[in-house]
């Protein structure tokens, strides 16, 4: 990428979370214009403190607004992922932040940097998509603004991480995604096809990351505090870190064009169904998953 790209990530941490977020702090290509939280593998309390915490630890006097969103969906139940993500939601205790959230809330950020740069500003959707869809809700100028939603979310040609249909983050806010799939912004859906072909193994601890910095300590206690708590899981899949790694090289992935529907109700709960053909959704098929890695490492080593 020769020039960088402006981006919002709108967040829940929750440990892959952090991995994507040290990657984009990190990252040369990518200017981030703040962080929105959003409940869901944690509560919003946590999803909230754990992103300011992260940005005061690894990004010392850098200005990266950390706007609040949502802590949960309009409607419908909702539950937490602490069982895979850990005490606080990131396994990991961080200092206490120095850094307050953004006086606005993450709809307002969202709408504000957006309309800021009209046809420059990617979100990189990392939770439940409420924060995104209320954001575009009754706003056809943001809509037109944002130039892409990098959506890490869904399962359409495999089975889901919560149900057989379903995956964590569409199913949490269906409606929401619906919302943001019929939006007409272009959205790359990120989704299990591709994020279960990438992963860091147990076996590659305790240094998954090289050097000293403090992205790189962390991201390795993150992961060893990970695999402790969880003896029988073999690998951490870089679902959120993928998101970020495509918004930097996207010819990682390769992608149908499809009209994508979102399941409501019932057994199919969060079911994302495509239509292929023309369509406003890019749905991720392939990815290559060693350059994955590497992307991943490279911008968290050091
Ligand atoms: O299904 C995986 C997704 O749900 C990831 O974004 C993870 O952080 C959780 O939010
Ligand atoms: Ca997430």
């Amino acid at each position: 990428m020769n020039h960088m790209q402006r981006v919002v990530i709108d967040t829940d941490p929750g440990t892959d979370d952090a991995l994507a977020l040290l990657m984009a702090l990190n990252s040369p290509d990518l200017r981030i214009e703040g962080i929105t939280t959003v409940g869901g593998n944690a509560t919003l309390a946590d999803t909230t403190d754990n992103a300011l915490r992260l940005v005061d630890h690894v990004a010392v006097g850098r200005d990266v607004p950390v706007a609040v969103g949502a802590e949960r969906p309009a409607h419908g139940s909702f539950s937490h992922a602490y069982h895979i993500h850990g005490a606080g939601g990131l396994g990991v205790d961080l200092p206490a932040a120095s850094i307050a959230p953004h006086r606005a809330d993450a709809v307002e950020f969202l709408r504000d940097r957006a309309l800021a740069a009209p046809g420059r500003t990617a979100v990189i959707a990392l939770g439940p998509l409420t924060n995104v869809a209320a954001a575009l809700d009754g706003r056809p100028d943001v809509a037109q603004a944002i130039s892409e939603i990098l959506v890490m979310g869904g399962a359409v040609e495999v089975s889901g991480n919560v149900t057989p249909h379903a995956e964590f983050n569409i199913y949490e806010d269906p409606w929401s995604a619906n919302d943001v799939f019929a939006s007409g912004v272009p959205v790359t859906l990120i989704g299990l096809d591709v994020t279960h072909k990438t992963a860091l193994h147990r076996d590659g601890g305790p240094r998954w990351f090289e050097g000293t910095s403090r992205a790189a300590l962390l991201a390795n206690r993150i992961l060893s505090n990970s695999f402790r708590e969880r003896p029988d899981v073999q690998e951490f899949y870089l679902h959120d870190p993928l998101a970020v790694a495509a918004a930097i090289e996207p010819e990682l992935l390769t992608h149908r064009r499809a009209q994508v529907a979102v399941e409501t109700d019932g057994e199919e709960r969060g079911q994302t169904v495509a239509s292929y053909g023309d369509g406003p959704v890019k749905v991720a098929l392939g990815v290559d998953a060693v350059r994955v890695v590497e992307v991943v490492r490279s911008l968290i080593s050091n």
